[in-house]
């Protein structure tokens, strides 16, 4: 299909891109993500904003009641639980749990994994098929203050132990490390006096829900064809 020849219809008749976003916690991040995409946008009249044609195809945890599995429900969203088998030793563990999520991927033809507050570190086959497919949200300017253990509030008191004037969020491809894929994109915000690692978290998380839609465009587009 040459570009040329097609019109607006043509991104209606393509399949959607179908996202699969990981959560452990609340779930403002997802929130983001189901107003800006719960339902398929058709393009604007010039055919452009392909992009848009975004489906939240499921949310997945690996935390039992995540207040991010009510969001999805609540929007309609099928809500999956799949826990850490804590029986198993670390690795088997990351392993097994990395297994499932690719099964459920491949069961509903995921194009883009979304790790939004997602809390468990995946190994094995899916970080290799899905290379290039998958984003996280950190709340830092990375390569500063991420890595295995730094997640939530220890993120925000380490920025503030360590003096910085200025903190953000990042969104970077996933990889086989913590926190160290390439980073797609990153929102900058003030650490202003006075800051706790409370009050620096609700500036950052503002940030971050701009962000992650930011970032889900920009990989929609990367994958031009996702729907071939
Ligand atoms: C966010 O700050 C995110 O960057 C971090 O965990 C927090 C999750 O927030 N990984 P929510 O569950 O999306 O509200």
């Amino acid at each position: 299909m040459s570009s040329a020849l097609s019109s607006p219809l043509d991104s209606q008749k393509k399949k959607p891109l179908n996202i699969l976003v990981l959560v452990s916690g609340g779930g403002t991040n997802l929130q983001a993500l189901l107003n800006a995409f719960s339902k398929s946008t058709p393009p604007d009249s010039s055919g452009d904003n392909v992009t848009r044609n975004i489906k939240i195809a499921a949310v997945l945890s690996d935390r039992e009641g995540a207040g991010a599995l009510e969001r999805a429900r609540a929007a309609n969203i099928p809500a999956l639980l799949e826990k850490p088998d804590s029986r198993l030793p670390k690795p088997q563990r990351r392993q097994e749990l990395s297994d499932r999520i690719l099964h459920v991927c491949r069961e509903k033809q995921i194009g883009l994994i979304v790790f939004a507050g997602f809390l468990s570190i995946l190994a094995g086959d899916i970080i290799k098929e899905y290379s290039g497919k998958m984003i996280n949200i950190h709340p830092a300017l990375l390569p500063k203050f991420g890595g295995e253990g730094m997640h939530g509030e220890r993120v925000h008191k380490a920025v503030l132990a360590a003096g910085e004037t200025e903190s953000g969020c990042t969104v970077h491809l996933v990889d086989a490390g913590t926190d160290t894929g390439p980073i797609l994109l990153q929102r900058k915000a003030p650490v202003l006096p006075g800051d706790t690692a409370a009050s620096l978290a609700e500036r950052v998380l503002k940030e971050e829900h701009i962000a992650i839609v930011e970032g889900v465009n920009m990989m929609a587009a990367k994958l031009e064809g996702y729907n071939e």
